[in-house]
Parts: structure tokens; C-alpha cells; sequence
């Protein structure tokens, strides 16, 4: 019996202390270990490498992923699935642990249906975006980057009457601009959730521009694509003077918080030892009010996830 684990589709902040853990504490546990590198590309090139202390030492404060990710295109072509469960072959490997997105569990869907192997998938994305599972590893590093980008932008912002437009990341989930607006008090909200009430917004935001506020936050996540609208927006109905920020690909890098570091080694304690208690696992970790649980792959990648009520309720969202 041989355990490895990857890492597929975008980093996550977390990523890192969970392979160490996972070598670690297999390594207690006299299980066999393997990195497979560059995520499903390397696991069909068989960049397959046994696992010892040294390769994992060092790491447990780094942002990213020290075995790389990839998001794979060959690996949805049934010939290039085989030369993947072939290569897990050659080192008796059996059971799998996948530190990834819903693209990544799709993959595993397929894979898991085909061949005998096992694995549970730990969700790790920044977008916190998976059914099923209040959090996914590398979301409070994230939230806390944009926070800090934010507070910054905020000190510029209320040195001049300006609007800052600031388009954060998620995909088609607005959960990192949602979350992001309430921390960081933004006036201005676009998420793909919800209808953007630009008139509703106007009257208010005007009333307090002419009770002296002198400038505004709008926070936009980037799957609504509304970036240049509310820029555009702002500036001719508002009467400020606008600027965007996008602040891209930071948002996936940084040290891991303690949060995320403590989340990443519950997950893969909790995926290591299902792993070991149980057959024919095709699973994924989920925690929900300070509980981990195992749910079928299968519900998870049909299922679509939904923003917490209470947030939108908080934003004013929901009445
Ligand atoms: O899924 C994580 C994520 O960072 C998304 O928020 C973003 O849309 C996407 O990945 C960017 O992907 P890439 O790194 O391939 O440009």
C-alpha cells in the first residue's frame, strides 16, 4: 500500500503545509509516500518521486505549491487517463490524495470510475467555490491579501475625492468580493450572484456624496465582467474621479495564514485516515460548523455552490 498526493489546477496558499503534513504523518504511520509533480500533467509523465522528510522540510511557511500544479487538458482524453493509472501502478500506488478545485474532482470523477484507485480530494482554491464544504483551503491567506490591498487603496483613496474600482478574483463566485465588502466597509458590490442595483445604488451613494462623503470603494469580482461598467458608471453619474486596480494573481500568493495553515492539517489527517479505514474511496473532505465529513465525488462536481445567506444579508443584499 502507497499513498501520494498532488496538487491540480490554481494554487492555493496551504497547499504546502498539507504535503508536509501528509508525508509526516504517513511517515508515522509506516505508510509509504509519493509526490507526483506538476499535478494530473506530471501524474500522466510520471513525475513520480518517493517521499522522504528532506523533500518536505523547510516548506511549511510557503505560499504556492513546491510540487506544482497544472491544469490538464490531456487528461480528459481516456488514453492519457491510462498511462496515468499505469504509472500509479509502477509504484503500487493506491491511494490518492488531490489538493484541488472542482475542475480537478471532475477529472478524478472520470478517473476514479474507470480504475481501482482510490482518493479523496481536499478542496483548495482560493474562489471557495465548492459544493459542499463551507471552506477551501487557501481562502482566509487570500482574503487576507486582498484586505491589505484594500487598506492601502483605502488610505490613497480618502486623500483624494476619488472611487476606486477594485476587481478581485473567484471566477463565476462572488465569495471573495463578498466577504472582502463587508471586511473592508466597500461601498459597492458587483458579484455574479446578484443583479447589480445600479439605480437603487446611485440615489443613495449621490445623497451621501452630497452629505460630504468624498469617496468610494466598489469592490468587483471578476466573473460578473462589470469592471469597465462601474468604472464608467462612477465617473458619469457619481461625479468622481475614478481609477481601477486589479489585483490579479497576487491574490494567490503569500505565506499561508495560520488558518489556513491549522485547516490544511486537519484535511489531510482527516483524508489520510479515511484513506486507510476504508476501499474504494471516492470522496472529498468537507467541513461544515467545525466538522469534517466525507461526500461522494459524484455530489460534489453536480452540485453547484451557494454564498452563504447571511453574507448578502450583510451586505444588504437580502432583506
Ligand atoms: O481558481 C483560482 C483562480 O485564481 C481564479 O480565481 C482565477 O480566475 C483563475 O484561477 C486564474 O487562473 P490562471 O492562474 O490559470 O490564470
Amino acid at each position: 500500500m502507497a499513498f501520494a498526493i498532488l496538487s491540480s489546477g490554481g494554487d492555493a496558499a496551504g497547499m504546502n503545509p498539507a504535503i508536509k503534513k501528509f508525508v509526516d504523518y504517513c511517515a508515522k504511520l509506516q505508510i509509504e509516500t509519493y509526490l507526483i509533480y506538476e499535478g494530473l500533467e506530471g501524474l500522466i509523465d510520471n513525475k513520480i518521486k518517493k517521499a522522504s522528510h528532506k523533500d518536505v522540510a523547510g516548506i511549511l511557511h510557503l505560499g504556492g505549491t513546491i510540487i506544482r500544479s497544472s491544469r490538464s487538458k490531456r487528461f480528459f482524453d481516456a488514453k492519457y487517463r491510462k498511462q496515468a493509472y499505469e504509472n500509479l501502478k509502477l509504484y503500487n500506488i493506491n491511494n490518492l490524495i488531490v489538493l484541488g478545485g472542482d475542475g480537478s474532482f471532475r477529472a478524478l470523477e472520470v478517473f476514479s470510475a474507470e480504475f481501482a484507485i482510490s482518493f479523496v480530494g481536499i478542496p483548495s482554491t482560493i474562489d471557495n467555490d465548492i459544493y459542499g464544504t463551507e471552506y477551501c483551503l487557501g481562502v482566509d491567506t487570500a482574503l487576507n491579501v486582498i484586505r491589505d490591498s484594500l487598506d492601502k487603496i483605502r488610505d490613497t483613496a480618502a486623500s483624494f475625492n476619488r472611487a476606486f474600482v477594485v476587481e478581485v478574483m473567484g471566477r463565476e463566485c462572488g465569495y471573495l468580493a463578498l466577504v472582502s465588502s463587508i471586511v473592508s466597509g466597500a461601498e459597492i458590490c458587483v458579484i455574479p450572484e446578484v443583479t447589480f442595483a445600479q439605480e437603487e445604488l446611485q440615489k443613495r451613494l449621490q445623497k451621501e456624496i452630497q452629505n460630504g462623503r468624498k469617496y468610494v470603494l466598489a469592490l468587483v469580482a471578476e466573473g460578473t465582467k462589470q469592471t469597465t461598467q462601474v468604472y464608467e458608471w462612477i465617473q458619469e453619474t457619481l461625479g468622481l474621479e475614478a481609477r481601477v486596480t486589479i489585483l490579479g494573481h497576487v491574490q494567490r500568493g503569500g505565506n499561508p495564514s495560520v488558518y489556513d495553515r491549522m485547516m490544511a492539517f486537519d484535511f489531510v489527517i482527516n483524508a489520510v485516515d479515511y484513506l486507510r479505514k476504508n476501499r474504494q474511496v471516492q470522496k472529498v473532505v468537507v467541513y461544515n460548523q467545525g466538522t469534517f465529513t466525507f461526500k461522494e465525488i459524484q455530489e460534489i462536481s453536480t452540485h453547484k455552490y451557494k454564498l452563504p445567506q447571511h453574507y448578502l444579508k450583510a451586505i444588504n443584499y437580502l432583506d
